[in-house]
């Protein structure tokens, strides 16, 4: 296939903490694929703003960032030029790709066993992988959900929320949806789950008490802050709360809570607490892939994306920005080209 001589790509040139100061798009030079590799085109890149700007502080505690330093985790696309020994993938497969530094960019350079192939460079599996996948993998793997349990899940009108909250009620779940917004109630509702709360005018922590005195058995959060307080003291027996981020103050210095010790509220529930970061569960996401997008093409999940669009590698920092204002209903997706 024919390529250009040189394509862009969006770096971290410098830390400043704020997304839209620290990155710059660069030009660069074409590099045919070494033996073993393939050349992607990348269709879709999705957002993922909150690491993205943890990145321009140098705050994942597994990346060390020295600008300049490439952006972007996943993308959908096509392959376009393999390299010298690769049988799996051909010019013209479509494939997911997840890999940090391979994202915001219009050609990606990767290892031919990483893409995964799928049916279509589409938004929509898009946001099925990763997020779909770290939903699946959150909910199954480390929350131990059962049938029949009543699951809490906050941002649940998000990225990554909105399929925790259909992988619960396909588990014949309970589920008990938070948004900060009237819209996403509603389409919240439709989805399915059975008793939506918008935190910002309910009372959240009277509705657990008054209409679920049994507790959650899975709360699955990635609010953080009051949110999580909340969901803590309203474990079930054996309850499990699932910490899958933190948005509401990843970016705020460390809030000291005078609180009593945690093994006074978990110790005579027997419920714990549980941290979970996709990239510490490698073993799970072939399975996770595979049965996430046979859900999808077989209709029985829904993929969300915002509908707000965002064009190329200059709008990255709008949709960091709109992401972080919290409007977002789904996955929020950048098209480049
Ligand atoms: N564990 C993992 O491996 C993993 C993987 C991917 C993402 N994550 C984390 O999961 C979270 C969601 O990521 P995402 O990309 O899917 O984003 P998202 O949920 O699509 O967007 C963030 C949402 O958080 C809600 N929000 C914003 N400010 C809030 C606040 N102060 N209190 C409560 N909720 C607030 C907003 O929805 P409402 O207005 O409806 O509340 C907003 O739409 C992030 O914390 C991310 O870092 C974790």
């Amino acid at each position: 296939m024919p390529h250009p001589s040189s394509y862009r790509k969006l770096i971290i040139q410098q830390l400043t903490g704020d997304f839209r100061n620290s990155t710059h798009i660069v030009e660069q030079a074409w590099q045919d694929p070494a033996a073993g590799e393939v050349i992607v085109r990348n269709h879709y890149a999705g957002c993922n703003a909150i690491f993205d700007k943890n990145l321009c502080r140098n705050a994942i505690r597994y990346v060390d960032v020295q600008p300049p330093f490439d952006m972007g985790i996943e993308a959908v696309g096509e392959v376009v030029a393999v390299g010298a020994g690769v049988t799996r993938l051909a010019a013209g497969d479509t494939v997911a790709v997840s890999r940090l530094g391979n994202g915001y960019r219009e050609y990606q350079r990767v290892e031919a066993s990483k893409p995964l192939k799928i049916r279509e460079a589409s938004p929509e599996i898009l946001a099925l992988i990763p997020s779909g996948i770290s939903a699946m993998v959150g909910l199954e793997r480390i929350g131990e959900v059962r049938p029949g349990d009543t699951v809490a899940v906050s941002a649940a009108a998000g990225g990554l929320g909105h399929f925790v909250v259909q992988l619960a009620k396909l588990r014949g779940c309970h589920v008990i949806a938070l948004t900060g917004s009237e819209e996403k109630r509603a389409l919240l509702s439709q989805l399915g789950a059975d008793r939506v709360i918008n935190y910002k005018q309910d009372n959240l922590r009277d509705i657990l008490a008054k209409e679920y005195p049994d507790g959650l058995d899975v709360a699955y959060d990635s609010a953080g802050g009051e949110i999580f307080d909340i969901f803590v003291d309203h474990l079930a027996m054996r309850g499990r709360l699932v910490i899958s981020g933190h948005t509401s103050d990843f970016d705020k210095p460390v809030e000291n809570i005078p609180h009593p010790r945690m093994y006074r509220k978990l110790y005579w529930k027997s419920a714990s607490i549980r941290g979970f970061q996709n990239q510490s569960f490698p073993e799970f996401f072939d399975e996770a892939a595979e049965r996430i997008l046979d859900l999808y093409y077989r209709g029985r999940l829904q993929a969300w994306v915002e509908p707000q669009t965002f064009d190329g590698l200059e709008q990255v920092s709008d949709a960091v920005e709109f992401l972080l204002s919290g409007r977002n209903t789904g996955k929020v997706v950048i098209k480049l080209c």
